[in-house]
């Protein structure tokens, strides 16, 4: 019994959870551009098999889903906030509030989130009434969703450029991908620029222990094995090789 356990030991990166969560349903081949919008990253990846991804963007600052909690926070909303947010949104006006988009035509499909959160953080301290709540989850929910249009679209291009194979899929995976709006945004994105837009079932975008089995699966297939004295990592990026892109100062 031990020797079977340490046999078929695997350590599972989460992030290659979410990235490979869509494989659950759909029959999904490789290479594919990975939109990964989650509590703590953003970023665009060619996933060109298991364990093999470069990233092509990345977020700069704050994770979309930390914006989503953020901005819920500052209206009252208990954590998680993202699906709230998107409740509230329905209610309000999506034009009341002019919100910035930072770094929206530069730095290719990098993306910040900052700019954003501070000024949803000095609109809420003067709300007058109500339902400005409203306006403001339903402004914030739209610049995120220009946000996500036109980055996905710059990586599109990128990975259009890499990929020679003529069937591109655009898999958008993680917690935020659960949003109803930012899904038919990017799947009207998609029919425009000639992708097949692929999304896990809503219940399994956030964290869930399908995704961990399926890596492990997809893992085991390949003949993977781990020690099982491999210490767990709280930064594990999927493309080791890509430059560590936050804080002061980084060049874009
Ligand atoms: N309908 C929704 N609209 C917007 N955001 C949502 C929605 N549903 C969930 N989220 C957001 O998704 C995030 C949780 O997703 P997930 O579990 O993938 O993140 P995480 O595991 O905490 O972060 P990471 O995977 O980056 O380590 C939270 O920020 C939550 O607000
Ligand atoms: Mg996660």
């Amino acid at each position: 019994m031990q020797d079977l356990w340490i046999n078929l030991f695997l350590a599972i990166n989460h992030l290659e959870g979410h990235a490979l969560s869509p494989k659950i349903m759909n029959n999904l081949n490789f290479p594919y551009l990975l939109l990964l919008i989650s509590g703590g990253h953003t970023q665009f990846l060619k996933v060109n098999g298991i364990g093999n991804y470069e990233r092509l963007g990345t977020t700069i600052d704050d994770a979309v889903g930390e914006a989503f909690d953020k901005t819920a926070k500052l209206l009252g909303i208990e954590f998680p906030g993202g699906p709230k947010i998107e409740e509230y949104a329905k209610k309000g006006d999506k034009n009341y509030f002019n919100l910035p988009k930072p770094i929206i035509n530069k730095g290719g499909c990098n993306l910040s989130f900052a700019g954003l959160k501070t000024a949803v953080l000095k609109i809420s301290k003067n709300l007058k009434k109500e339902e400005e709540k409203f306006h403001l989850a339903a402004s914030f929910q739209k610049t995120i969703e220009d946000i996500l249009y036109k980055k996905s679209k710059v990586a599109m291009k990128l990975f259009k450029e890499k990929n020679k194979n003529k069937n591109n899929s655009f898999v958008i995976a993680g917690g935020v991908a659960s949003n109803k709006k930012i899904r038919s945004k990017l799947i009207h994105l998609s029919k425009e620029e000639n992708f097949k837009p692929i999304f896990p079932p809503i219940d399994l975008c956030s964290d869930n222990a399908a995704m961990i089995a399926w890596a492990g699966i997809e893992k085991f297939r390949l003949g993977h094995k781990d020690k099982t004295n491999f210490s767990a990592r709280a930064r594990w990026p999927l493309d080791a090789k890509a430059p560590f892109l936050k804080g002061a100062g980084v060049k874009i």
